[in-house]
């Protein structure tokens, strides 16, 4: 089992490694991908940094790229991780083609999988490899293994939602960045945080789906116990094209801003059912679990004591709001 999950390994390992040389030397084929790269602000550095490979169209180098190198038994490994896909007629070919591909490393530095982003338009625009023995989506950080000793100086991770955001404020001197791989952040992940930082800060696309997206992480950071805070960016932005159009340090200025989590979610839950008595009623129970998911009875009363203030209520009659029997 550990000689299969180090062959995985190796090939995986292998595949970023040419994925990295085709973008770095190949000077026809990866001049769209290295343009594409530059006008995303995305230097060498940072190309180095997160070793970006570009996986060649078909036309640069056919729909065998990295199955050509690789032998009988690493064939079968890479059509394991999802790399080579057996064709019909008893071959293989590249999963990834003319994709931007970002390797997925764990804290020790393994190559767990991939992402590949289209260069330019279509559709998807994001492939991931699939699930295999060595890469679990939910169990993985992108930029974890890069990132971690800033994470660790800042006491602080800063989540995003996509590749891009990371390469890009880590590009921009914003360091301490973590991005989930396009999925819903999970308490493996924030287990993962919570060994080099005490906090982590949420900083998703000033979208319905991103305060969504923070939303649903609240209950994760109570029970994992990690202090959260959640920033949003305004107009649509995230935080790539945020930091690209005003900077570091207007950036930096939104994440001093950022909400603690109970104000952030009674914040989302003002916006929805307003102020009234019956808007009130609504709002109190939609607290009830986050309150029950405080982690100590000192926790609890913070939030039941924040709660009241901003709802303009005594403690016990929230208490005794949320004690009432509901239908
Ligand atoms: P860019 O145009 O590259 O900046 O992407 P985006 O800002 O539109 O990404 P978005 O905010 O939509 O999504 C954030 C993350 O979700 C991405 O980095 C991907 O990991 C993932 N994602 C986005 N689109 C897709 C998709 O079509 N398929 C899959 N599997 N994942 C996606
Ligand atoms: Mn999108
Ligand atoms: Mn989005
Ligand atoms: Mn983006
Ligand atoms: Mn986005």
């Amino acid at each position: 089992k550990s000689r299969k999950r180090k062959l995985l390994f190796e090939v995986n390992e292998k595949a970023a490694a040419r994925y990295f040389d085709f973008l770095k030397n190949n000077e026809k084929g990866a001049e769209a991908a290295r343009k594409y790269l530059q006008n995303r602000g995305i230097e060498d550095r940072i190309v180095e940094k997160f070793r970006i490979g570009y996986a060649p169209p078909v036309e640069a180098a056919g729909w065998n790229f990295l199955g050509s190198t690789f032998s009988q038994e690493q064939t079968r490994a890479a059509v394991e991780t999802g790399l080579l896909v057996d064709n019909k007629k008893g071959g293989t070919y590249d999963r990834f083609r003319d994709r931007i591909v970002f390797p997925i490393f764990n804290i020790a530095g393994q190559v767990c999988g991939f992402g590949g982003r289209i260069v330019g338009e279509g559709q998807p625009k994001y492939l991931n490899s699939p699930e295999s023995a060595v890469f679990n989506k939910s169990n993985l950080l992108l930029g974890l293994f890069q990132q971690k000793e800033s994470i660790r100086r800042h006491n602080r991770a800063i989540l995003v939602e996509g590749n891009f955001d990371l390469v890009s404020l880590v590009a921009k001197g914003c360091e301490n960045v973590v991005a989930p791989l396009g999925t819903a952040v999970t308490r493996e992940q924030l287990r993962l945080i919570k060994r080099f930082a005490e906090e982590a800060t949420l900083l998703f696309d000033g979208d319905e789906a991103g305060g969504k997206a923070a939303a649903r992480a609240v209950p994760l950071f109570l029970a994992e116990q990690l202090a959260g805070k959640v920033a949003l960016l305004p107009g649509g932005h995230d935080p790539d094209t945020y930091i690209r159009e005003f900077g570091l340090a207007e950036l930096s200025r939104i994440l001093g801003e950022a909400k603690d989590l109970p104000e952030f979610v009674l914040g989302r839950l003002v916006e929805q059912f307003g102020l009234g008595l019956d808007g009130k009623r609504r709002i109190v129970e939609e607290l009830v679990p986050l309150v029950e998911a405080a982690p100590s009875p000192l926790q609890r009363s913070v939030f039941l004591s924040h709660f009241a203030q901003e709802l303009g209520m005594a403690v016990e009659q929230l208490e005794q709001f949320m004690a009432a029997p509901r239908d």
